[in-house]
């Protein structure tokens, strides 16, 4: 009989991303599972990312949807809405507002509802958002949350992934947790958007966007869980470390996003709505699909400051 040819392990030095079992919470341990009357809910993933079906969101939302809304959400952290054909910006806003007040993004194209961003991609724009991210962390305060509706979508990809950062919190090693527990980090979008602009209009925007520095790990806030909070883009620096230790320490925190265990993704149709926790999740938006066009509007939900 032939031998067996195992192939060869790698040579990396240190895996940055481990295999093996993964902690996959939905809710935090010891809280209690939502109950719905009105939603009906199909989960896409066991922790991340449910469709909701049985809900005509161009219609006024009564209390009890809302809560069920906002519950849904803490739970499965990115909420899909399919074939909302009669969704308009007025219900976009409305949607947004059930989870705070909506904030427009600073730098992206204002469509004609005010708060709401036109976002068209073709082969002139190659996509931005293809990074793993959460929106607005370079602001004193992040979004809490953003809506996204699909527009016009490719015959084919274009689709949006988001990440659970809880999980990545969870599955750290203790030394890990230990090691970040107290460290803050500074965010800042010069790097990322600054590239796409002129010296001037660095300068410009710099006066009412500082970087700024959050906890490398946040309390949710809404559900007190722990998450990891660092993004590949506007991440910067660890404060307090050398360069070689901070960038050594964030490569390794910012690949956890990458885990597919961690993810889920959406196919997008037109009529499709998300709502998503900007601080439970990073998305990455998949730039597949030049040279046809995607245009989808968004609207992100103002924050507050993170502890
Ligand atoms: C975003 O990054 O906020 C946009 C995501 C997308 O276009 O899928």
């Amino acid at each position: 009989m032939d031998s067996v040819v195992t192939p060869p392990v790698p040579a990396l030095d240190k895996p940055l991303m481990h295999y093996g079992k993964r902690t996959l919470e939905r809710i935090a341990p010891g809280t209690s599972q939502p109950d719905y009357r009105l939603l009906d809910v199909s989960p896409l993933t066991p922790h991340i990312g449910a469709e909701i079906e049985g809900v005509d969101l161009s219609l006024p939302i009564s209390e009890e949807l809302a809560d069920e809304i906002r519950q849904a959400l803490l739970e499965w952290k990115v909420l899909f809405f399919r074939d909302q054909h009669d969704f308009d910006p007025q219900s976009q806003l409305a949607l947004a507002g059930l989870w705070g007040e909506p904030e427009p993004n600073p730098f992206f194209p204002k469509g004609d509802t005010v708060g709401v961003s036109r976002l068209a991609k073709d082969a002139m724009a190659i996509g931005t958002e293809n990074i793993w991210h959460s929106d607005h962390s370079f602001m004193a305060a992040p979004a809490l949350g953003s809506v996204l509706r699909a527009v016009e979508v490719p015959s084919a990809g274009g689709d949006t992934m988001w990440a659970d950062m809880a999980a990545a919190y969870d599955n750290l090693t203790e030394t890990m947790k230990d090691r970040i527990e107290n460290l803050t980090a500074e965010h800042d979008w010069v790097p990322s958007w600054g590239a796409l602009m002129t010296e001037s209009q660095i300068t410009a925007h710099r006066a009412n966007l500082p970087a700024v520095e959050h906890p490398v790990v946040v309390r949710h806030p809404r559900t007190g869980r722990k998450l990891l909070y660092v993004n590949e883009p506007f991440t910067t620096r660890i404060v307090g470390l050398t360069d070689p230790e901070s960038r050594e320490l964030l490569n390794e925190l910012v690949l956890q996003a990458r885990i597919p265990e961690y993810q889920v993704r959406f196919r997008w149709q037109p009529g499709s709505v998300a709502i998503w926790d900007n601080i439970a999740t990073q998305h990455y938006a998949i730039s597949d699909y030049f040279p046809q066009r995607r245009v989808m509007e968004r609207i992100a939900i103002a924050g507050a400051p993170l502890s």
